[in-house]
Order: C-alpha cells, then structure tokens, then sequence
C-alpha cells in the first residue's frame, strides 16, 4: 500500500509558505506517496482537520502569502499526554511522514512525536525572523526585508519634504536580522537591535552629537519582545531633546504579501528535498542553507542554548555609512 505523507505549517506564518507546501505536495505525488494536509498545525491534527490533497489542491497558492493550510501557535502540544492523543489519531490514518514548515518550537513538538512513535518527520525553517539556529536562511525573511524597506523608502520621501525625524519599528522578536539589513539597505541612521542593546539616554546623546545637519532622519527598531517600544522611546527622545520622533510600527504588514523570488525558490526546493530526504530513510532533520548550498541538518539542540548571531561587519558598515559609532 502506499506511504501516506502529511504537510502542515506551524507557528507564526512566513511568506514563501505556500511555494513550500506546493513543493512537498507535487514531489510526495511524483513520488506515489498520498498527501494529506492538516490545518492550523499540530492544533489541526487534534481536531481531526486532516484531509487528502492533490496536484490542483496547490494550483495558483506559490505567488500568496500567508498559508493556505493556516497556522497556529500551539503550547498545548509540550504536553505528552496531547502528543500521545495526535499519535494515536495519526497512526488511525495511517500516516507514515510529516513535513512541517515552521520554526524550532514547531521542530521540538515535531521531534517529540517521532520519538514517541508518531511518522517520521522532516522541517522547512519558516520565519520571518531569520534566527533559527543551523541555517543561514528561513524561508520568509527576503519578503519582509522587502516589505519593511519598501515602507522605509516611503517614509523617507515624506520625512525629508518635512524635515522630520521617524522611528520605525520592525518585527524580530529576540533578534535583529530584519532591522539590520532593513536599515543598512534603508540608509538608517541607527539600527537598534537587541544584540546591541543601548538606552534612550545613549541613543539621545549620540544624536546631540550629530556632526551633520539632516532633512530629516530614520532610525530602525527591532521591536525585541516588546512590540510598541518605539513609542515610548519617541517620547523619551522628546523629553530629552525636544526633537519630535514621529513614529511608524510596521507589525504584521511583514508577515503578509506576495513573496519574493528568493523565497519561493528556496521554499521549492527545500520542499522538494523534504520529501525526498523522507524516501531517503532520514529524519528528524530540517533543511538548511548553509553557505550558499541547500542542505540537510539537525534540528536546533535546545539544549545547546546558544543563539544564532547577527554579522556584526554589517552595524560596523552601517556606522562608517551614517557617520556615527555606537559603543560596543
Ligand atoms: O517570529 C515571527 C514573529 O513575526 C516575530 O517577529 C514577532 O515578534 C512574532 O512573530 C509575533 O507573533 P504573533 O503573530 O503571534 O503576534
């Protein structure tokens, strides 16, 4: 009988998804697997959402962003005895692989459910936040530099025709891949990132210390756990230097819209080679890009507890560019 294979997307959307589950579907069917798909995720598969998909079901999805099969942040899912209930209904289908788009707690429920006796399982790393551990792209990141800079790009025409100061804050929730290659490409006169940390009074100071006048000016922000922060850090500024700080939260926008060349490519192929790594016998492995090759690899150890790091030349650029230096 043929092996039954299911795709699921997991965690925060990522644009780039949908080229990604269009991939694993059209092989695991070149390949005579049955596909199915779950939606919303691990969520998804306790609530039964599970059902057969086809060649046609991924027709005209490569070019939307968001998932065509959902998502959804699931915590319930660290608990064994919630895994042992999705085991027991996925072996009832018999399903024999598991491709899951997401980032590394979606990897962790998946590694738990292999190893409690679930399918076997392969990841694609989704997210817009670039920092899983392992590899140097997730699939989304491209898209949301691009919408983030596109956004950029508007405010600093409008910024300079007034002469005005912006803050505008980009997602990232412990990292500042977004916001440094958003501001560097953005010409931002500082990137604050969380790697990086420096308080308003610093921030502050160093602006006092311009050597340049400008037309108007943009700092990017990380948002680093704390969506909203660029208010009260424009408040702050206000305060310190009676400067306005006008101020743009560019939020979710970066989760949505059409993705890029860059990410429909790599999604493709990491899909095509999830599939094909599960044929292979592996598992419990995610793919990766690592120094330009598309690759197979463990998953993030949570255990290890070190993090991804942001390339430190490129704020060393960004500053020689703007004219300005950061203590560090
Ligand atoms: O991890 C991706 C991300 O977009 C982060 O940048 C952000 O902090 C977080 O997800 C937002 O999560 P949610 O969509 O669940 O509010």
């Amino acid at each position: 009988m043929g092996k039954k294979l299911l795709v699921m997307t997991s965690g925060g959307d990522s644009p780039g998804m949908n080229a990604g589950i269009r991939a694993v579907v059209r092989t695991a069917l070149y390949h005579n697997l049955k596909v199915y798909g779950c939606r919303a995720g691990f969520q998804g598969i306790l609530e039964k959402d599970i059902f057969p998909m086809d060649a046609s079901s991924v027709a005209n999805c490569i070019q939307r962003g968001g998932t065509i099969l959902q998502s959804a942040r699931f915590p319930a899912f660290a608990e064994a005895k919630v895994r042992a209930e999705a085991i027991k209904i996925l072996k009832k289908q018999g399903i024999d692989y598991l491709v899951v788009l997401g980032g590394d707690g979606s990897f962790r429920g998946a590694t738990l459910l292999e190893k409690e006796g679930g399918p076997k399982v392969i990841g694609i790393p989704c997210t817009i936040d670039n920092d899983i551990i392992g590899t140097d792209y997730t699939i989304g990141f491209d898209t949301a530099c691009n919408t983030a800079l596109e956004a950029i790009g508007r405010i600093r025409d409008t910024a300079f025709s007034h002469n005005r100061n912006f803050l505008v804050e980009v997602m990232g929730r412990n990292t500042g891949f977004l916001a440094i290659d958003v501001g560097l490409a953005g010409g931002a006169e500082y990137i604050l990132i969380p790697e990086v940390p420096i308080t308003t009074e610093q921030l502050a100071e160093r602006i006092q210390k311009r050597t340049r006048a400008k037309l108007g000016s943009v700092i990017v922000v990380a948002e680093a756990n704390h969506p909203y922060r660029s208010v009260k850090m424009a408040d702050d500024l206000h305060r310190l230097l009676d400067i306005e700080y006008k101020v743009c939260i560019l939020g979710h926008t970066q989760r949505g819209g059409t993705p890029t060349l860059l990410d429909r490519k790599y999604a493709s192929i990491m899909g095509a080679k999830a599939v094909e790594a599960l044929l292979a016998g592996k598992s419990q492995k995610m793919l990766a890009l690592q120094k330009g090759e598309i690759t197979l690899t463990e998953f993030p150890d949570p255990a290890a507890g070190y993090r991804k790091f942001v390339d430190d030349d490129l704020l060393h650029i960004n500053e020689v560019l703007c004219d300005v230096k950061m203590d560090r």
